[in-house]
C-alpha cells in the first residue's frame, strides 16, 4: 500500500481540530507525493472536519483516532506509530494541542502520540487571531519553540472566524518545504531500515534545482514506424528518484520508456525526439538549474524528411535506403549557451573499447564538469535494471569507481559522489 512501505522519511502527520484540517489533506498528498511514507493520526474534533476515511485513502494507511478501540475503529497502537515515525507534523495545531504538547498532557490520539514521539516535531498552527496573541499561546510556543519545534506560520490571511489576521494555517507547499528540511537533517540511522538507500551526505542535494533526461529518443521513420535505440531509462529514472528522495527540485525530460514517474518529481517532460529532448532541456535550463545530468541516449541522427503517411513496401520495392541528418547535439551545441548561469553539466558515455581515454575525449570536447562512463566492459553492466558499473571522471581525470551494482544503489551513491566532487556538501 502506498505510504506504508518505509523507502523514506517516515512522517506521522497529526490532525487536530480546526477548519484548516481540509488543507491538511493536500498536505498529505503532497507528502506522499515528495516520496514520504506518511501515517495520519486525528484528534475526535478534526474528524469533524475532514472524514478519516480521506486520510486513509491518501496515504494507504489505517488513521490513528481512538485510544481505546472503541467506535469501530482498530486500536492502534500509539507507541508503534510514534515508533514508526522519522518527523511527526501537526497541521492544523490548534492552541489547544499546542498547550496539551507544552504541558506534557496525553489524553487523546494525538497528544499522546506527541507525548510519546521523541524526534523533530513541526507545527503549523491555525486559531483565531486573539487566541494566536494570547499570552497563554504565546507562552505555549516560547516553551514549544525552546524544545526544538519547529514552526510553520501562521500567516495572515481570511481566517474562519470572518476576520483577516494572523491566525491562518501555512499552505502546505510551506509545510512540505519545512518538512523537507528537517528530514535533510535527520541522522541517517534513522533512515537505516528504508529499502532504497540514502545518500552519505543529503544536504547537498536539498533544493538543488536538477534537470535529468533519461531514456532514448524515437526518431520517425514515417507515422507508424521510428529509429531508436535500447536505452530503457531505469539509470536516468534512479538518478531522478534519489534526487528528489534527497530534497532537489528534480525536472525530469524523459524520452519514450515503460517505467513509472518517480514520485516527487517538480516536472516532468515527455518527448518523444531529439529536437524536442533538445527545446525541453533549453527551457530547463533557461527557467534556471543548479545541475543538468544528461542520463538520455539521444539519437545522433534523425531521418532527413520523415514521411507523412505510412511507408508501403509495394511502393519501396525489394531495396530502399533512409538519408538520415544530424540531431542537435544537446551538450555541445544548447547547453553552452547557458553555461553563464553556473549549472553544473554531467554527461554520460556509452563506450565499448577505451573507455577512459574516450569518455575525457567527450568531457573536454563538449567542456562538461563530469562525465560518467558507462564500463560495459565489467560483467553485468548494460540496459535495463541489471548490476551496474560507472566510472566517474572529472577534468583532471578518474575520481570513482562504483563497482558492480544495482540502478537503485548506484544512483544515490552516484550523486554523493558529485556531490562531493563539485565542494557541494549543502552548507
Ligand atoms: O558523444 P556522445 O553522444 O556519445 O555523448 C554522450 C552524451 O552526450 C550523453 O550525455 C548524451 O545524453 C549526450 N548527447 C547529447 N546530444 C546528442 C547526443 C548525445 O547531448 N545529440
Amino acid at each position: 500500500m502506498a505510504g506504508t512501505t518505509g523507502t523514506s522519511p517516515r512522517i506521522l502527520l497529526l490532525v487536530t481540530g480546526g477548519i484548516a484540517a481540509y488543507k491538511s489533506c493536500y498536505l498529505a498528498r503532497l507528502l506522499v507525493q515528495a516520496g514520504f511514507s506518511v501515517r495520519c493520526a486525528m484528534t475526535d474534533a478534526a474528524t469533524r472536519f475532514v472524514s478519516p476515511m480521506t486520510f486513509e485513502v491518501l496515504t494507504g494507511a489505517p488513521v490513528a483516532i481512538d485510544l481505546w478501540g472503541e467506535r469501530g475503529t482498530a486500536a492502534l497502537d500509539h507507541i508503534s506509530y510514534a515508533r514508526w515515525a522519522d518527523i511527526a507534523v501537526v497541521a492544523p495545531a490548534t492552541a489547544n494541542t499546542m498547550a496539551k504538547a507544552a504541558g506534557g498532557l496525553a489524553d487523546n490520539m494525538v497528544s499522546t502520540l506527541l507525548l510519546a514521539f521523541p524526534g523533530p516535531v513541526v507545527m503549523a498552527p491555525a486559531m483565531n487571531d486573539n487566541m494566536w496573541r494570547h499570552a497563554a499561546t504565546r507562552a505555549v510556543r516560547a516553551t514549544l519553540l525552546e524544545r526544538g519545534v519547529r514552526f510553520v506560520g501562521p500567516g495572515e490571511g481570511f481566517l474562519a472566524c470572518g476576520t483577516t489576521d494572523e491566525g491562518r494555517m501555512s499552505e502546505p507547499e510551506e509545510i512540505l518545504a519545512a518538512v523537507r528540511e528537517v528530514a535533510a537533517t535527520l541522522p541517517a540511522r534513522a533512515l537505516e531500515d528504508a529499502a532504497a538507500p540514502a545518500l552519505a551526505a543529503p544536504g547537498a542535494w536539498l533544493g538543488r534545482r536538477v534537470v535529468v533526461t533519461a531514456g532514448p529518443t524515437c526518431e520517425p521513420i514515417d507515422p507508424v514506424r521510428y529509429v531508436a535505440n535500447r536505452s530503457t531509462g531505469a539509470m536516468g529514472y534512479a538518478l531522478a528518484a534519489a534526487a528528489a528522495r534527497a530534497g532537489a527540485q528534480v525536472t525530469l525530460v524523459s524520452g519514450p520508456v515503460a517505467l513509472p514517474v518517480p514520485r516527487g518529481m517538480a516536472g516532468i517532460v515527455h518527448v518523444e525526439t531529439g529536437r524536442q529532448m533538445a527545446e525541453a532541456v533549453d527551457a530547463a535550463l533557461g527557467a534556471g538549474a543548479d545541475w543538468l545530468v544528461m542520463c538520455a541516449a539521444v539519437a545522433d541522427f534523425t531521418p532527413a524528411e520523415p514521411a507523412t503517411g505510412k511507408l508501403k513496401k509495394d511502393v519501396l520495392g525489394d531495396e530502399w535506403s533512409l538519408r538520415m541528418v544530424r540531431n542537435p547535439d544537446i551538450l555541445g551545441e544548447v547547453v553552452p549557451r547557458h553555461r553563464q548561469s553556473g549549472v553544473k553539466v554531467v554527461g554520460f558515455a556509452l563506450e565499448t573499447e577505451d573507455v577512459v581515454a574516450r569518455a575525457m575525449g567527450k568531457l573536454r570536447a563538449k567542456g562538461l564538469d563530469f562525465i560518467v562512463a558507462n564500463n560495459t566492459a565489467a560483467a553485468g553492466s548494460g540496459f535495463g535494471d541489471v548490476e551496474h558499473e560507472v566510472i566517474l571522471l572529472g577534468p583532471a581525470g578518474e575520481l570513482w569507481r562504483s563497482g558492480s551494482q544495482r540502478k537503485d544503489a548506484l544512483a544515490p551513491a552516484l550523486l554523493s559522489q558529485l556531490a562531493a566532487a563539485a565542494g557541494d556538501d549543502g552548507r
